[in-house]
């Protein structure tokens, strides 16, 4: 009997951000598999299981993995941060299920990204039309990424950034923030939330002119307004234009 592929989002970091079933598809999980840093944060919760950690960069392995496990028949959760469907783990996934000719069924269950819980700690930064970049060069060309921005910030988009600086990737931070500044404000509000709902949160307001200087790395999401951002009692917000 074939086994089934769960892609489990398990949240930001604290389990109470996981959804219900989340929690249940793992807890119906003969085993959970995934990079090392969240199979620490669910192990707590699910001391029985059977793990299987991974390094970070092997996620085909991974896969290749998961998909091996299910074809015994068993029961499969492959966990990632936030949601599974954005920058995670679900594409690839289906993907290697596709490519084996597998007939493995894959069911993906969504978490919350790293937009929506840095948007929550920093007050209502999305309220309006948003869009979501990732500035990590190692899959999609830096010429893409380039232009992308550009249109962004000419479209006077709220833009949320993910994977913003490495310890060894630092020049594509640095040059989004110099193509934002030709469109944007430099008093643009920009959010900084690193380790949202996970120890060592810290929450940031600065704005884009500033940015270069703050404390950016891998654990950081950044909101960067547009031109109807405002502080509101020391919260970032959307403002959408309501009659108070
Ligand atoms: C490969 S992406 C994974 C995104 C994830 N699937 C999600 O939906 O949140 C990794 C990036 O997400 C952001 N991120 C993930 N978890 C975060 C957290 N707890 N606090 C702040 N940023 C986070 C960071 O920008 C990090 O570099």
């Amino acid at each position: 009997m074939k086994g089934l592929i769960y892609v489990v989002g398990i949240g930001p970091g604290d389990f109470d951000y996981a959804c219900n079933k989340a929690i249940s598809a793992l807890g119906n999980s003969d085993i959970i598999v995934g990079y090392k840093t969240y199979i620490e944060l669910v192990k707590p919760h699910f001391e029985n299981k059977n793990f299987l950690s991974s390094a970070m960069k092997k996620e085909v392995d991974r896969c290749l993995e998961v998909l091996k496990l299910a074809e015994q028949g068993k029961t499969v959760s492959l966990i990632s941060s936030g949601d599974p469907g954005i920058y995670g783990m679900a594409g690839i996934m289906i993907e290697i299920v596709a490519a084996h000719n597998s007939d493995v069924q894959v069911e993906v269950i969504p978490g919350i990204s790293a937009s929506a819980s840095a948007a929550s700690l920093l007050g209502a930064p999305l309220m309006n039309d948003f869009a979501v970049i990732s500035l990590s060069n190692l899959l999609t060309p830096w010429e893409t990424i380039e232009k992308r921005l550009h249109a962004l910030a000419q479209a006077d988009f709220v833009i949320s950034v993910y994977n913003p600086k490495s310890k060894t990737r630092t020049d594509p931070f640095y040059n989004a923030i110099e193509i934002l500044l030709k469109y944007k404000d430099p008093k643009t509000p920009v959010g900084i939330v690193r380790n949202a709902m996970r120890e060592n949160q810290e929450i940031e307001i600065t704005d884009l002119a500033n940015l270069k200087d703050a404390e950016v790395n891998m654990f950081t999401t950044l909101i960067i307004g547009n031109s109807n951002t405002d502080i509101v009692n020391g919260k970032m917000v959307a403002i959408r234009g309501y009659k108070l």
